[in-house]
């Protein structure tokens, strides 16, 4: 009996397939795994930057995750997927850290507006935010120009490079609606939370001026409204529970210097 009788090439052939294609199967489980580890470790990097910048001011930590919860909701409907979902959500999270350089601290920390000349100064913010996301830039190629056109207005009036209409990269545009959204519908120290409507009507009036038209269209569609309110009451809860926790601790640290 010749030896390839008994294993006949087809019997070889299917035999080999069978063990590559089971090979394959165990690399591709493998990849997803070591995928999806590489995806979690590289969330809890950005959360863990993100605490690190805003440990002196937590409620920009705050405001940063819901803009990315709500920017993510305004590109799904969009039609964003994967990679570039996952570059903005980064960008989203971390747009605003440049407001961390030590020359911004005293505006940052101060409850009134700001004069005409800090307001000047502030502008240089996104630059310092796309510096300092810089090394990101391998993983996430194009946001570093993302996070430092995210005060562009559709109109060309915005700053720091008066980037006007599809200039403005899709991204930016998206997270400049959904910062607006946030700054409108949470309290801050010089002006009261707005409902929901009415920071929706102050949008659809920027239309075509601050914010791309197509966008605050779809915004304002029910199921991102729906998606927006939630993120929205989420964070009203929060900031009210945070304000009660810092008085405490103002409160309680008073009483131990009197003592
Ligand atoms: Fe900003």
């Amino acid at each position: 009996m010749r030896i390839d009788s008994a294993f006949g090439e087809g019997r070889i052939t299917g035999a080999a397939l069978a063990l590559a294609g089971a090979l394959g199967a165990a690399w591709a489980v493998d990849a997803r795994r070591r995928g999806k580890e590489a995806r979690s470790m590289h969330r809890t990097l950005v959360d863990l930057l993100l605490n690190a910048l805003t440990a002196d001011d937590p409620s920009t930590a705050r405001h940063s995750r819901r803009v990315a919860d709500l920017s993510y909701a305004l590109a799904a409907v969009c039609g964003m997927r994967g990679r570039e979902m996952a570059t903005l959500r980064v960008a989203a999270l971390l747009h605003d850290l440049g407001k961390m350089d030590d020359r911004f601290e005293e505006m940052v920390r101060s409850s009134e507006r700001l004069t005409p000349a800090q307001r000047r100064e502030m502008e240089d913010h996104p630059h310092e935010s796309a510096h300092i996301i810089g090394p990101l830039e391998k993983l996430h190629p194009g946001i570093g120009r993302i996070v430092a056109s995210h005060h562009e207005r559709w109109d060309g009036t915005g700053y720091p490079a008066g980037l006007r209409g599809e200039q403005i990269p899709r991204e930016a545009r998206i997270i400049s609606v959904a910062d607006v959204f946030d700054a409108l519908s949470q309290p801050r120290s010089y002006h009261d939370a707005l409902p929901v409507g009415e920071v929706l009507a102050k949008l659809r009036e920027s239309a075509g001026t601050q914010f791309d038209p197509e966008l605050v269209a779809l915004a304002g569609t029910p199921s991102v409204m729906e998606r927006w309110s939630a993120i929205a009451r989420d964070g009203l809860r929060c900031e009210k529970a945070e304000r009660a926790r810092e008085k405490a601790q103002s409160d309680a640290s008073e009483a131990r210097q009197r003592a």
